[in-house]
């Protein structure tokens, strides 16, 4: 048994939802008087904050728990949470008895009722996606880094063949106008310059706002550009088929909207992405970009690929190379395929190699990163505002965001959280040099 808990420690695992949840989940247990702490080590609670997207993630877990255990035997809290804990459910203390706590990604707002549970002696698990969204039940947002995160639309309906996120995180749904813009007016009374409005599939988002008028994503920037102390507006991730007109143009009509677009094609095959069930072709994404670029010429273009798709030829990867060096990424993530335990594309024919998806992978990166230095290389000379949010290694050194989202470095006295005009001097494969003007 295990007695109440007085600190914490989250560790959160995979995309920028977990992050948005992991804070959440801190904000919580705050509010029910727990603390911090910075080290794991030093936690009466561990909140695993699980990621199920690709390999073997289930077996990372379990050594994560196992390396729970301290020197003299005993164990913290442990809570397993995010989505191995909604995909593997009762499995998990079956297999890790020293897990007190199993909470899926719709049902974290139960989190302290859990906790009080759990401190009685009894497992406590919740992988419910309720009705009532979790969010009207968590605490106000408190202050954190100048940047910020704010889901605004979760789960999803489009069944890409590979992929567990319609199984772990549920049906599309949005949040509402009223609670999304009230959570950011919060943030920004709390310190934050830029929000990045976050959703598996964010411009889906739909809502109504106070007059009763529905709109999409676009028209939520919109709102959100007029909160006077907010400087800038970021969203992802993104889907092709969801690029609306309005979307487009917001990328040339609202200045806090960074030039920046994260949106996966995961592949450049039509054959592969048919097999993927992605619902848009090779040419139906390039055209999206032209429309993108002719809105916003600047744009700095992100994206997702898989490769080593079950059937995948080297005549469909070298189409993936050719569409990556048509689109000159700014930055890209290149994924190993993995097969994911009940989707559609885990029992396919013909998988790839680990040879040649090692091969392929190898080769996808250094284009990327040929890019991405390329891309770097043309904001030289450019001058522009970064938002400082963390301290260099050195002394005197500060790290900011450009708006196309590079890390620049710089020599400043400027405060985290401060906007400063630079000029970008210099570039690497990873990040820019600037210098403040
Ligand atoms: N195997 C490899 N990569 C995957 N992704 C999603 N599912 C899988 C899988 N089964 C990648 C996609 C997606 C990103 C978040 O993770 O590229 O866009
Ligand atoms: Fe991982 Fe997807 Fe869950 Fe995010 S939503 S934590 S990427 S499985």
């Amino acid at each position: 048994m295990n007695a109440p808990p007085r600190s914490f420690h989250v560790k959160s695992f995979g995309c920028q939802m977990n992050a948005y949840d992991g804070t959440r989940m801190a904000e919580l247990l705050e509010a029910e008087g727990l603390t911090a702490a910075a080290e794991i080590g030093d936690a009466d609670l561990v909140v695993l904050n699980t990621c199920h997207i690709r390999e073997r993630a289930a077996e990372k877990v379990y050594s994560d728990i196992g390396r729970l255990k301290r020197a003299d035997g005993s164990t913290p809290m442990i809570a397993v949470a995010g989505c191995v804990a909604q995909a593997e459910g009762a499995e998990i203390p079956r297999r890790a008895p020293s897990v007190d706590i199993v909470v899926g990604p719709q049902a974290y707002h139960r989190l302290p009722a859990m906790v009080a549970e759990a401190a009685t002696g009894r497992r406590a698990l919740d992988t419910d996606m309720p009705a009532l969204s979790k969010f009207q039940q968590l605490p106000a947002r408190r202050r954190q880094g100048p940047s910020a995160f704010l889901t605004v639309q979760e789960g999803c309906d489009k069944f890409c063949t590979y992929c567990v996120v319609p199984y772990t995180r549920g049906a599309e749904v949005s949040r509402r106008w009223t609670q999304v813009v009230d959570e950011a007016r919060a943030l920004v009374d709390a310190g934050a310059r830029e929000i990045t409005l976050l959703g598996q599939n964010v411009n889906a988002w739909t809502g109504t706002d106070a007059a009763g008028r529905s709109g999409g994503l676009d028209r939520l920037i919109a709102e959100l550009d007029r909160l006077p102390a907010l400087e800038r507006i970021r969203y992802t991730t993104s889907h092709p088929n969801d690029m609306t007109q309005g979307l487009i143009d917001a990328h040339r009509d609202v200045e806090k909207l960074m030039p920046f677009l994260h949106l996966p094609v995961q592949a450049g095959s039509d054959r592969i992405l048919k097999a993927m069930n992605r619902s848009h072709t090779r040419d139906s994404y390039l055209r999206i970009l032209d429309r993108v670029r002719a809105a916003r010429p600047d744009i700095a273009v992100s994206g997702d690929f898989i490769v080593g798709f079950p059937g995948e030829t080297d005549a469909d990867f070298e189409q993936t190379l050719d569409l990556v060096r048509q689109v000159g990424h700014a930055q890209a993530f290149s994924f190993k395929y993995s097969p994911r335990p009940g989707t559609p594309a885990a029992t396919m024919a013909d998988p790839v190699p680990e040879s040649v998806m090692d091969a392929r992978l190898h080769m996808l990166q250094a284009l990327i990163w040929e890019q991405a230095t390329a891309f770097n290389q043309t904001t030289v000379g450019r001058r522009t505002r970064i938002l400082i949010e963390r301290n260099g290694r050195k002394p005197g050194q500060r790290i900011g965001k450009s708006p196309w989202l590079q890390s620049v470095h710089l020599e400043t006295d400027a405060p985290i959280g401060a906007m400063v005009d630079v000029a970008i001097v210099s570039a690497g494969p990873n990040s820019v040099g600037g210098a403040a003007v």
